[in-house]
């Protein structure tokens, strides 16, 4: 059977800084209520890069530290929520910058769960013998969906990319197990709304669009909490594994105290979780590649060492897929 490994990894995120101090001059909040409620302590927003800039700086990246050249790539799939058009992709502006062949290109929406949910869609492709190479990209400029006027909201997030390149090894290795799930029951509780319906026998609607997120953040919270100990559970129940076995989690960032509280619940040392939300917010789909570059640059990840990714977003959907580096 062929398995899906991680054979490059990059991460893009703009250069300038928004700090909390910053916020303040935004929306009546303050440092320590933002440190002390979610553990962000600034986050990168776009001066201009749009999603697009920033998949294809980290998707640069990730195939240069891969070795692979842009034309061995055979498909390319783009986590986003924040597509700079409905039309062409994300993706499809990847190919044509990087000059990746006639590789196959489309966007994927899970919300902040799009890298995982991303990566499980690309592993299928490689297990099946349908593609050697997928880069897989989580890029998203959440500046743009957020109410600037809203502190329960702007102040969460940031704007980043991470990608990887997978390809397919012979030895089981990479990708062991995966856990997709979503809930669009609970959909209502985390909104960024698209385009009303406007046509020549409606109108109404246009008047009051707004794409702005919109959240129940104590739900989305309990939410988050829930799903991500089942997603955990359920990937080393399917691999076999323990959480000793595990060397680190790579969560989804997007609040410190959710991470502190699925520590304690899952009794897995809070030491394992990597934690960089501090400095970039909620990227989004660009959280766990991002990390995945910082571990990588801090030496973390060696050969035979299995790691959990896990994300939970708007839909709501959650995932988690257990790894072996290689
Ligand atoms: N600065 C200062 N005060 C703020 C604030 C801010 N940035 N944002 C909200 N507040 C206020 C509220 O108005 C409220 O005031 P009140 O008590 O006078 O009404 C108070 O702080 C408490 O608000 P509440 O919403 O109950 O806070 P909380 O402890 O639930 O924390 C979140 C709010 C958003 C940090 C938390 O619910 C959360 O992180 N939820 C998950 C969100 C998430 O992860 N979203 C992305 C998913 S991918």
């Amino acid at each position: 059977m062929l398995h899906a490994t991680i054979i490059g990894t990059g991460s893009y995120v703009p250069s300038n800084v928004m700090t909390n101090e910053d916020l303040t001059k935004l929306v009546e909040t303050s440092d320590e209520w933002i440190v002390s409620r979610t553990g962000i302590k600034e986050r990168r927003i776009s001066t201009g890069e749009k999603t697009s800039d920033l998949a294809y700086e980290a998707a640069y990246r990730a195939l240069q530290s891969s070795g692979r050249k842009a034309t061995d790539i055979d498909l390319i799939i783009c986590a986003t929520i924040t597509p700079d058009y409905f039309m062409p992709s994300v993706a499809c502006m990847v190919q044509g910058k990087l000059g990746a062949g006639r590789a196959a290109a489309y966007d994927l929406t899970a919300a902040c769960t799009g890298f995982v949910f991303a990566l499980v869609t690309a592993a299928q492709f490689i297990e099946t013998g349908m593609y050697t190479n997928v880069l897989v990209i989580g890029a998203d400029t959440n500046s743009k969906i957020l109410d600037w006027k809203d502190r329960s909201t702007c102040v969460l997030f940031g704007d980043g990319a991470g990608a990887v390149v997978l390809s397919a090894s012979e030895e089981k290795k990479g990708i062991i197990a995966a856990d997709l799930t979503s809930d669009g029951s609970k959909h209502s509780i985390l909104v960024s709304p698209a385009v009303p319906l406007s046509n020549p026998y409606i109108q109404d609607e246009i008047e009051s669009f707004n794409p702005s997120i919109r959240m129940q953040g104590q739900e989305v919270f309990k939410f988050a909490v829930r799903i991500v100990l089942e997603n955990i559970e359920a990937v080393l129940k399917k691999a076999d594994l323990k959480a000793e076995d595990i060397k680190y989690i790579v969560p989804h960032q997007a609040n410190r105290r959710i991470i502190e509280h699925v520590a304690k619940c899952s009794g897995i040392p809070l030491e394992k979780f990597y934690i960089n939300l501090d400095r970039y917010g909620n990227t989004s789909s660009g959280t766990i590649g991002i990390a995945l570059v910082e571990m990588l640059q801090d030496n973390m990840l060696q050969p035979g060492d299995k790691i959990i990714m896990v994300g939970f977003g708007g839909g709501m959907t959650s995932g988690a897929v257990l790894l072996e580096w290689n």
